[in-house]
């Protein structure tokens, strides 16, 4: 299987995180044993588990296929999960694949023309399929059939195949990169969000009985709260923190063990790590909160630009403590409370920020 070992070029600077959102690792063998099997078990994202309940009922009282489903959201929320949720409630077979799988539309179709009657076809990453697959695929969505092109050249001739009716559920991290057409063909489209603290603590607390880890409420609440919204960070936090329980301690995780666990991760108490704190330092530090260019914010903490912009910013923008400017990147004041640190007087940064936004692109190259 490889559905989940290809990271998109953005999520390549997360490998090795330990809060990074993409699966490496020995994450993907626990996360098999860590997901829940039906509807009931999946914690939170109600919207999608409510209009999910009544698409499969339905179509299950009907007897026929459900409509085809794309889920889209960012990575670890449960996408994969939840798809293979569908396929135990619908009681279907299914089979897993993903866009960067399917190079040609020649292997759609062999894929396509096996499926069984009913079975879930999983695309994962829908958005990195080549284009006449993706064609390919809209004919078999829209009317369970597909054009199979023997031959080359002027030669070449459509052999029209029937295919028996499926459920194509299709994951994305970028629904906005699919194509319109692709997009409409679903009759249902869920929107998972990131997971609140709550949440988490329940997910922490389902993922510490299943590793059968003693946990207390404050202590699942610590590593919630530094989970970023997403539960395969919630799992890996959990299993540093039982670590560092069986080590150092008598097993049990407490809010004590938690913070003392993810002190030594530097994990800090929201989630940043070493990285998303470098950035915030120096953009505060050094650029007196900005604004400050990208370019020279990266080399201020000695990374590539795209790893300070994919992997840094995202989740500090999301946590409010950087904004992205016109002029630049600037620090909000939760970032200079978050750091300890007071903000300069409203006079502004004299000098250091100024010409930083236009200026550094001409000047030292990008
Ligand atoms: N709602 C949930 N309740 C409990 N556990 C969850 C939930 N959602 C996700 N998880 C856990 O998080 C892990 C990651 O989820 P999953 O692999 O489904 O994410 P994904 O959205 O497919 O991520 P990616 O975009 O990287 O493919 C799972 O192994 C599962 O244990
Ligand atoms: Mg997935």
């Amino acid at each position: 299987m490889n559905w989940d070992d290809d990271s998109t070029d953005a999520a390549a600077g997360d490998e090795a995180r330990i809060v990074g959102a993409s699966a490496e690792g020995d994450d993907q063998a626990v996360e098999a044993a860590l997901r829940p099997k039906d509807l009931s078990e999946f914690v939170g994202q109600e919207k999608v588990r409510q209009q999910l309940d009544l698409v499969l009922k339905a179509a299950r009282q009907r007897g026929a296929t459900a409509d085809h489903v794309l889920l889209s959201g960012a990575p670890g929320l449960g996408k994969t999960t939840l798809s293979m949720i569908i396929a135990a409630e619908m009681n279907a077979p299914i089979r897993i694949t993903s866009g960067p799988a399917i190079q040609h539309a020649g292997d759609l179709a062999a894929i396509l023309s096996s499926l069984q009657e009913g079975e879930i076809l999983f695309l994962d990453e829908i958005h990195r399929m080549s284009r006449p697959a993706e064609e390919m695929l809209y004919m078999a969505m829209e009317d369970f059939r597909v054009d199979v092109i023997v031959g080359k050249g002027p030669g070449a001739t459509a052999i029209p195949l029937e295919l028996p009716p499926f459920t194509l559920v299709g994951a994305t991290t970028r629904a906005g990169l699919l194509p319109p057409p692709l997009r409409d063909r679903f009759g249902f489209t869920g929107h998972m969000e990131f997971y609140d603290p709550a949440e988490l603590q329940r997910v922490i607390h389902r993922s510490a009985g299943l590793l059968d880890v003693e946990i207390d409420p404050a202590g699942a609440a610590e590593i919630a709260g530094r989970s970023r919204g997403t539960p395969r960070i919630a799992n890996r936090l959990l299993r540093r923190v039982r670590d560092y329980a069986q080590v150092r301690a008598d097993g049990v995780i407490t809010r004590e063990i938690a913070e003392a666990a993810l002190s030594v991760y530097e994990v800090d108490g929201r989630g940043l790590d070493r990285l998303d704190r470098a950035v915030l330092e120096a953009l505060l530090k050094l650029f007196g909160g900005g604004p400050v260019g990208l370019s020279t914010l990266a080399v201020a903490v000695g990374e590539e630009r795209e790893t300070v912009e994919e992997v840094a910013e995202p989740f500090l923008v999301r946590e409010g403590l950087l904004a992205r400017t016109p002029r630049g990147r600037v620090a909000t004041p939760a970032a200079w409370a978050h750091l300890g640190l007071v903000p300069p007087q409203a006079a502004g940064p004299e000098g250091t920020g100024s010409g930083a936004g236009k200026g550094q692109q001409g000047l030292f190259g990008a």
